[in-house]
């Protein structure tokens, strides 16, 4: 299949901004020929700007890159203020309950909301434009309305997934310094309550000084504990607002916020985003790569505590003045058709997931979609990780009824939006390739020195040109900023953003990516770093050593797979199968990371292969774990005979 060419639909694609391949060729060759021309153009055309920027692109500091310095905006008014002239009246928040309650806000109502909360953030709070609000919310349009807030004045956002532990969200609030944090009591999932707000009273039990005062917002009116002077509650202050605030004019590369991921050292990165660039990008993709029209019906299925839901459920679709719809649970509660009932339902024309979602509905309901109705689907998008043949074949055939393009977008939490992905109305879609770079962006697969990788050989995934919605910096770290994206390839003699995943480019340009090159692990669409595990499972008293490696997964992608060494294990070949052990370990992950750090499988080993000078040989084993034949020379390790005792534990 993977040779097969699919075309788009020109009927369904009559008013795209790139109709086909000879307008995506002759924008690409226009920012080729005038990289800061084409895109200031795009910035004069796009942004309400409240002053016009001096200066394009300033790389005097590079990789600090700036861009339209000068230039003052506000993503709150872009996103919603400045459409109320036309559209206020038209649904901008479609939201969906885990049991099927239904709320719908117009933009009118949407800047009545903003404008109400960004008011209680001053007049309760005291925040002001720089402080950092830490966020940790459930999928209700509260979560969307306050980064909206933020945004209108000018406090940066630090948005933390509901399902990271106390002891994570502390890490992250300590970081940020946050002064506020917004929390809900709790909300549903499959059809039962589950909490927050314990989770926020744990993480701030110590060392969380910045903190002054918690919001809480009810959703499942569970009850909770209330500190008196530091915790309020957002229904009761929300009645005492005005509803008119005034956006806070902010620099284009003012920070707007923050949001945190792994990397392959134990802590994770503070991604700081800007304004102008970021909501310039996620307005240009969201019409570009999902072909958004004036009375299309939007459905991004993220969380709103990974970029995508920031991208594409929030900051994109309200940029473009779309309908964002917006849901709480998960796909399968009540059972496997509750996405395609949703579909039907609300009409959806572009449907957005990520391929372990597939992957699960497809085998949770091969046939269920049939059901619906669907034919209102015009796109759909996979986001994450590859997506493999059978579950494109299925999305494709049954969800989309053969007829409606795939749009596998490429792109990661630091490049702030789509970076290589089809645009529906004109890409020749291959399965399983994210296909070209958009227009503007300058994706090249290179060797470390930047000579091009050959044709069907993996290479080094690179962005050998600033783009305005890439990252600035790490939060309190330019230098790791630096060594992690800027440190590892070079063209021309000059250091580019390295993605930090392989990819391959094949006879037509098609550019498949290969993933991960250094210690992260893609678990269901989401980064997590095996040092941060590993990490976790060595504050196990009879942990030894311990390395973390990903393991195919039928429908994570991948999972997380954990060789441990335990202090009082058997040095003879014998290993105790410890079940408690095992327990133990995945409670510590889970309070110290979150269940979506939960391992998969273990085995206890008498030692890990280490190389004379004390380094871990990962490669053996993920080849081991993989099933796969070992090709590495063993020979330089400091006990060659532990990778068959290993293969056996792991294999026996
Ligand atoms: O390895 C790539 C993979 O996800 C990583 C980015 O993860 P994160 O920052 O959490 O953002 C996920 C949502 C954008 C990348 O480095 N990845 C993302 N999209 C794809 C992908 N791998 C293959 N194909 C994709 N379409």
């Amino acid at each position: 299949m993977s040779q097969d060419i699919f075309y788009p639909d020109r009927e369904l694609f009559k008013n795209s901004p790139i109709p086909d391949m000879e307008s995506y060729r002759k924008l690409v060759k226009e920012f080729e020929d005038d990289y800061e021309g084409t895109w200031a153009k795009f910035a004069r055309e796009k942004i309400d700007w409240f002053k016009p920027f001096d200066s394009i692109l300033d790389e005097s500091n590079a990789p600090f890159y700036k861009w339209f310095s000068g230039g003052e905006l506000n993503v709150a008014h872009q996103c919603i203020d400045r459409h109320l002239s036309t559209k206020k009246n038209k649904a901008a928040i479609i939201f969906e309950g885990d049991n099927g309650d239904q709320r719908i806000l117009t933009y009118r109502e949407l800047a009545y909301e903003v404008n109400k909360t960004a008011n209680m953030f001053k007049n309760e709070f005291g925040v002001k434009k720089g402080d950092r609000v830490v966020i940790y919310m459930p999928m209700i349009p509260e979560s969307a309305i306050v980064m909206l807030a933020c945004a209108k004045i000018g406090a940066i956002h630090s948005v933390v997934f509901g399902g990271f532990s106390a002891d994570a969200l502390r890490d992250r609030i300590i970081d940020a310094n946050a002064k506020l944090i917004v929390t809900a009591d709790g909300a549903f999932r499959k059809g039962r309550p589950y909490m927050l707000k314990p989770v926020v009273d744990k993480a701030l039990e110590s060392g969380c000084d910045s903190v002054e005062k918690v919001c809480i917002v009810e959703r499942n009116g569970e009850d909770i504990d209330w500190i008196a002077g530091r915790d309020y509650s957002y229904n009761e202050l929300i009645k005492h607002q005005s509803s008119k605030c005034e956006a806070e004019p902010m620099e284009a590369e003012e920070p707007l916020f923050l949001l945190y991921t792994s990397g392959s050292t134990g802590k994770p990165k503070g991604v700081q985003h800007s304004q102008a660039g970021y909501i310039l990008w996620a307005q240009m993709t969201m019409e570009w790569v999902f072909d958004i029209q004036d009375n299309d019906t939007y459905w991004c299925t993220a969380d709103i505590g990974w970029i995508t839901g920031h991208t594409y459920i929030v900051y994109g679709p309200l940029a473009s003045g779309a309908t964002t719809v917006m849901f709480e649970g998960v796909p399968t509660f009540p059972d496997a058709g509750r996405c395609w009932r949703m579909v039907e339902e609300y009409q959806i024309n572009q449907f957005y997931t990520a391929p372990t979602a597939i992957r699960l509905l497809h085998k949770m309901g091969e046939d269920e979609p049939k059901k619906y109705d669907l034919s209102s689907l015009r796109v759909l998008g996979t986001v994450g990780e590859p997506i493999d043949p059978p579950a494109w074949k299925w999305y494709y055939e049954v969800v989309g009824g053969s007829r409606c393009p795939i749009v596998d977008t490429y792109w990661q939490t630091e490049t702030g939006g789509h970076m290589i992905s089809p645009i529906p109305s004109a890409t020749p879609i291959k399965p399983s390739s994210a296909t070209f770079p958009l227009p503007g962006i300058m994706g090249e697969v290179i060797e470390k020195d930047g000579t091009p990788t050959p044709i069907g050989e993996k290479g080094y995934m690179c962005f050998t040109k600033p783009w305005p919605s890439m990252i600035r910096t790490i939060w309190n770290d330019p230098e790791r900023f630096k060594k992690s994206y800027f440190g590892d390839c070079k063209k021309d003699g000059k250091p580019v953003y390295f993605s930090g995943d392989g990819a391959m480019v094949d006879e037509d340009g098609y550019i498949t990516i290969t993933g991960r090159t250094d210690d992260v692990i893609n678990v269901s669409g989401h980064r997590i770093g095996t040092a941060e595990i590993e990490a976790s499972i060595k504050k196990h008293p009879n942990v030894a050593s311990v390395a973390v490696v990903g393991k195919p997964h039928e429908i994570k992608g991948e999972g997380i797979f954990a060789y441990i060494v335990l202090k009082d294990a058997p040095k003879s070949d014998e290993v105790a199968d410890d079940l408690e052990t095992m327990k133990e370990i995945n409670q510590i992950i889970k309070s110290d990371i979150g269940a979506i750090a939960l391992c998969d499988g273990m085995a206890f080993v008498p030692d890990l292969p280490k190389t004379r000078s004390g380094k871990i040989m990962r490669r053996i084993l993920r080849s081991i774990i993989k099933g796969e034949k070992i090709t590495q020379d063993i020979s330089t390790l400091e006990d060659p005979t532990i990778v068959s005792k290993i293969e056996e534990i792991v294999r026996g």
